[in-house]
């Protein structure tokens, strides 16, 4: 049977708390002697301390859980990045969690990381529109939202980017460059990223005095064949367009694959514009004008502002920090 902290601190002569302070580097005020003669113990017994019982004790289990939509999209590997790196820098390791934007999988997710005790999470909500505020709120979670903005009272925090100032530049830039038939092939419609830059591409054509048409709006998935069929229907119904403002930019490889096909050449007769600014959005071709989202820093600072809330919650209100998006022009426009 695998000894216990209660048998080394007999055969050392010595307290409980006495060996679990000197097993968790806290022993500054005990003599080196019995350090020596503690660890010479644990080490003849091959004793090592159960992470289990430490965590049950401290209530901390140093790992955080990350919750993404969609591991396909390149967009969220790079939040990852970011946050992997800041929880080992901190001490964290950290639980990624994959939901393919299923309401179902994120409950499931959110409670098996509440039983495994994690000491936060960091949540980016599918394209359900729904919230699991009651799971978070009877788990008593901290909990901070990233990138798809929600307003519950068991969010501690969230680190937002400012999708219709995004937006609102990425459709000024083609009318700058004397585009005034622009589609929006944006995200589902309830989703909130969706409406800010709903918002963003109308105000750039009214600031421009071009008269917003509903029908050049159509909503859809994150995903290639969004944008691949919805072009391929644009073309079918003879609907006048000259360029595209895509909601992001898998959105705009499939688009500009369709125009493509569709004998349209990309900037020449249609001007595309992506938004996120993932890795491949250089190496398309034309390489793609898009709104680069701080995607690494992202993940950074969900992670930095998690620990900081988990060492030091708020008394109320939450922790919100707006990071900006910047306009990548490349060839596409
Ligand atoms: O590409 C995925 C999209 O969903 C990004 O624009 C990001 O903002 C997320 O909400």
């Amino acid at each position: 049977m695998s000894l216990t902290i209660k048998d080394i601190a007999n055969k050392a002569g010595v307290s409980i708390t006495t060996v679990s302070k000197i097993l968790n580097n806290k022993a500054d005020d005990i003599s080196d002697p019995t350090k020596k003669r503690v660890m010479q113990i644990v080490k003849k017994e091959n004793f090592t301390l159960n992470s289990v019982a430490r965590s049950l004790k401290t209530k901390k289990t140093h790992i955080m859980g990350l919750i993404i939509p969609d591991i396909t999209n390149p967009f969220f590997p790079e939040i990852a990045r970011g946050a992997e790196d800041a929880a080992s820098e901190l001490g964290y390791s950290l639980i990624i969690c994959n939901t393919d934007d299923s309401y179902e999988k994120e409950r499931k997710y959110i409670n098996i990381l509440a039983q495994k005790m994690v000491d936060g999470v960091i949540f980016i909500p599918s394209l359900t529109g729904k919230f699991h505020s009651d799971v978070f709120t009877k788990r008593k979670l901290p909990l901070v939202v990233l990138d798809r903005n929600f307003d519950y009272s068991c969010i501690w925090g969230k680190v937002m980017v400012d999708n219709f100032c995004g937006a609102y530049e990425a459709v000024s830039y083609l009318i700058s460059k004397g585009h005034k038939d622009i589609l929006f092939l944006s995200a589902f419609k309830e989703h909130k990223n969706s409406q800010e830059r709903y918002e963003g591409y109308k105000k750039a054509l009214e600031d421009n005095n071009i008269e917003f048409n509903e029908q050049n709006v159509v909503y859809g998935k994150y995903k290639s064949q969004f944008g691949y069929e919805s072009i391929k229907n644009f073309v079918k119904e003879k609907k006048r367009f000259t360029a595209v403002f895509c909601a992001n930019d898998m959105i705009a490889v499939g688009a500009i694959q369709a125009l493509k096909e569709l004998s349209l050449k990309v900037p020449d007769d249609v001007g595309v514009v992506g938004y996120d600014d993932i890795q491949m959005a250089r190496y398309t071709d034309p390489p793609l004008t898009t709104v680069s989202q701080p995607k690494y820093d992202m993940g950074r600072l969900a992670v930095e502002m998690l620990a900081e809330l988990i060492k030091k919650p708020k008394k109320k209100g939450q922790l919100v920090q707006t990071l900006e998006s910047k306009l990548i022009v490349r060839k596409s426009v």
